[in-house]
């Protein structure tokens, strides 16, 4: 809603109680979020990454299903960007990051989602902007602090 619609209340961070708050909070994000930067998503197992990404997702104008990219490696969106969301979980070297060929496919604008970037952090831009995710009970109440680089904005791929 409206107050998740101004950067100060993400650094601040706040709770969800649903995914649906999450996921309409991550679409009012969108607005918020600059073109060309990557996303790093933090949090534990089922914290709410990709339920955020869905909002988010659905904020830059794509309509599809949205899915986890836990068995694909990476999913390809084209809305008013393209986005490509990656799920690093399985990946057993940072390396393996660059074997996605995103910085190929990437035509501007587009942002790089990432769950689990802790394992591909060697491979991203320092110059990220970071979502943390805490899981406060079995089903997710997750309070979101937002980092956001030190110089926001476009950046150029590594
Ligand atoms: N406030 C909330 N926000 C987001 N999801 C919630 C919330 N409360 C409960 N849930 C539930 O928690 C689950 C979160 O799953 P999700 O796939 O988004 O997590 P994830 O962090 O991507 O997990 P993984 O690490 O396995 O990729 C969903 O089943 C969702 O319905
Ligand atoms: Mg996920």
């Amino acid at each position: 809603m409206g107050s998740h619609a101004t950067l100060a209340t993400w650094t601040a961070g706040f709770v969800t109680h649903s995914c649906e708050e999450t996921e309409r909070a991550a679409e009012a994000f969108a607005a918020l979020l600059p073109s060309d930067t990557v996303l790093a998503l933090e949090g534990d197992l089922g914290a709410g990454k990709t339920t955020f990404v869905r909002g988010l997702v659905r904020g830059l104008g794509v309509t599809g299903d949205i899915t986890s990219p836990s068995f694909a490696l990476l999913n390809v969106y084209e809305g008013k960007r393209q986005i490509f969301h990656v799920a690093a979980y399985r990946l057993t070297q940072p390396e393996a990051f660059d074997d996605l060929l995103i910085w190929d496919l990437a035509k501007s604008p587009w942002n790089v989602l990432v769950e689990w970037p802790q394992k591909v952090a060697a491979r991203l831009p320092a110059a990220r902007w970071q979502m943390k995710t805490t899981d406060r009970k079995l089903d997710w109440h997750g309070g979101g602090v937002l980092t956001r680089p030190p110089s926001a904005g476009t950046r150029s791929p590594a």
